[in-house]
């Protein structure tokens, strides 16, 4: 098996102080990117911060014969990001790779939920990767390379209760990657998005000790590490991952039924005679532009 270096690449992990981000960070290091390990070291509702999570990362891949580089910044001002990509710039002169996996969670039922709770949640998950991503990306641009990668959740792409701020963001981010798909791929920058499930103090209480002792963070890192590699050219996708189990998701568009001519009215009486075929997912496949969702009516066209 050919072995996925990552050497000279230059990486940025959001919240790599801790938990996924971490674990990701020690796992590129290893393998030889050079990386920039940002987090604020806030609490799991994004109060406070603290400098020595970043550092404690920094002094580990140091420690490994790994090189890194600290910053304190909040990914979700776009005045922390350009602060994040500089100091990826002045310690290593480049950015190739961007893992953005800063996050925090004000969970409350809808009913219940502030402004403020869904401001803040969705200005680190959702404006946080707008804003990494956007101060990284004329660099990747101007370099012909970039590997970017979201984290989503199963939250946002399947539902969870009491979460209705952080599954919103978590499922934007994929409508951010389709278009970050289409628009980097003639510069050689591949976006894709992960949707893990690891113990972590986000997570320590609602799993059994038996459960999260299964659920390291290190299971979910090979997979980040092979999709910012130079061997992968997989771009555009959502990989759910969890003890071991890696698995791809999908937008998917079904054959359906074709009702109309284009001239003549359709009655809501034909859509409830036709729901079975309407909703069946018979067929299904993923899209990769809205523009290949018009062959589904093209006899109307014609
Ligand atoms: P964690 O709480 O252990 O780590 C998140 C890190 O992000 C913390 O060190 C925190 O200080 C940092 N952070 C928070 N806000 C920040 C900001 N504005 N700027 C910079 N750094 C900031 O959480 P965990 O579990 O490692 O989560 C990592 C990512 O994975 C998050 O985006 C989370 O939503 C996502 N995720 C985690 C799952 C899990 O099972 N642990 C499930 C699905 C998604």
């Amino acid at each position: 098996m050919a072995e996925i270096r990552l050497d000279g690449r230059v990486a940025i992990i959001t919240g790599a102080g801790a938990g996924l981000g971490r674990s990701h960070a020690l796992e590129l290091a290893r393998r030889g990117a050079l990386v920039v390990v940002n987090d604020l070291g806030t609490s799991l509702d994004g109060s406070g911060n603290n400098m020595s999570a970043a550092d404690a990362v920094v002094a580990e891949i140091t420690k490994a014969g790994g090189k890194a580089a600290a910053n304190y910044d909040s990914v979700s001002t776009m005045k922390g990001a350009e602060s994040i990509v500089k100091t990826a710039l002045d310690a290593f002169g480049k950015i190739d790779i961007v893992i953005n996996n800063a996050g925090i969670v004000r969970d409350k039922t809808f009913y219940k939920m502030s402004e403020d709770e869904w401001d803040t949640v969705m200005n680190v998950h959702m404006k946080g990767t707008f804003n990494v991503t956007r101060a990284a990306w004329p660099l990747m641009k101007d370099n012909n390379y970039g590997r970017v990668i979201f984290t989503s959740s199963g939250v946002g792409l399947y539902g969870n209760f009491g979460q209705a701020n952080y599954a919103t963001a978590k499922m934007g981010m994929i409508g951010f990657m389709n278009v970050l798909r289409i628009e980097g791929a003639k510069h050689n920058i591949l976006v894709n998005s992960i949707a893990p499930n690891a113990a972590s103090r986000m997570t320590q209480p609602l799993f059994p000790p038996n459960i999260l002792e299964k659920l390291k963070p290190e299971f979910i890192s090979p997979l980040v590490a092979y999709l910012v590699s130079d061997q992968c050219r997989e771009s555009g996708m959502i990989f759910n991952c969890m003890m071991g189990w890696f698995s791809r998701t999908a937008i998917m568009c079904s054959d359906g039924v074709v009702l109309g001519d284009g001239k003549r009215e359709i009655t809501a009486e034909e859509i409830m005679e036709n729901w079975d075929r309407i909703t069946s997912l018979d067929g299904a496949k993923p899209q990769n532009t809205i523009a290949n969702t018009f062959a589904y009516p093209a006899p109307v066209m014609k």
